[in-house]
């Protein structure tokens, strides 16, 4: 399977291909995710939540994004692969952004950036773009901001908002930016922006009327006991209540020593010979 190509990605908004966008952190769930079709792969800071267990995604460091780019990499290596740029990791001068991005793509294995940020934004992704970096934006709600937005809501509900939005998407995709994710907009909004921009849109909580979708992977399967309930989220699986039962059951079995069976064990007589794996 070969990756999708930035311009086989940016065809799908005429197209009208709907571009399926999921996120994963290891090996398992980006093979599984590969298998299963999904057309980019985010190896989002949603690593901060779902997988090492922060309130926010501001913990996350350069280290762990690359790390998990890593793996995911090996077990999606026919997938377009997009990772977040950590919490201030591309607010530090043009220099460190270079640098830290480069070090995603390099070190990672990744084959593009997401930035959370509209216009402001303008000089770090013409800097990426012009050193062959591609950048994806992310407006709307933005989660490293959460301590200075104060919680997560959902934005461009009054006209202010929605113009400041419509011109940082514009802004992002005259820097160069090749893909915008629009997080938690009013539907009506997202659809006018995804109108007036010729990079595809990318929503989680904006509606029917964005270019493509992207969700959490723990979220869509329930995977992990602290998944709350959210509005904008559809779970296709229970994967978390699975998990505790067969644990459980593991747990249960060997308290009572119903395992290990005979069959599980290696008697003296054939033990030389025997593999382990049947
Ligand atoms: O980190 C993440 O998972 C994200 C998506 C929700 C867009 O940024
Ligand atoms: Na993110």
């Amino acid at each position: 399977k070969q990756a999708l190509t930035l311009p086989r990605f940016k065809a799908m908004k005429s197209q009208n291909k709907p571009i399926v966008m999921l996120t994963a952190y290891d090996y398992p769930s980006a093979m599984l995710s590969e298998e299963a079709g999904v057309d980019v792969i985010l190896v989002g800071d949603s690593l901060g939540n779902v997988v090492l267990g922060y309130d926010t995604t501001v913990p996350v460091t350069l280290e762990d994004m690359i790390y998990h780019t890593r793996a995911v990499v090996r077990g999606a290596p026919g997938t377009m692969i997009v990772t977040d740029m950590p919490f201030a990791t591309y607010r530090l001068g043009p220099e460190a952004t270079l640098r830290n991005a480069a070090r995603i793509m390099q070190e990672g294995g990744a084959h593009a950036v997401k930035l959370e940020g509209g216009a402001e934004l303008a000089d770090e992704i013409r800097l990426l773009t012009s050193a062959g970096i591609p950048v994806i934006g992310h407006i709307g709600l933005t989660p490293q901001s959460v301590h200075q937005i104060g919680g997560y809501r959902v934005q461009g509900k009054t006209s202010s908002e929605a113009e400041k939005l419509l011109s940082d998407a514009k802004a992002l995709e005259q820097a160069g930016a090749f893909g915008v994710v629009l997080e938690l907009v009013t539907e009506e909004l997202a659809a006018a922006v995804t109108h007036s921009i010729s990079i595809p849109t990318i929503g989680i909580g904006a509606g029917r009327g964005c270019d493509g979708q992207v969700l959490v992977y723990h979220d869509i399967l329930r995977y992990g006991s602290g998944i709350r309930d959210k509005k904008m989220v559809k779970s296709y699986a229970n994967i978390g209540d699975t998990i505790r039962s067969a644990i459980t059951e593991y747990v249960d079995e060997v308290r009572t020593k119903a395992f290990p069976e005979e069959k599980h064990s290696f008697p003296l007589e054939q033990s030389s010979n025997q593999s382990i794996s049947s």
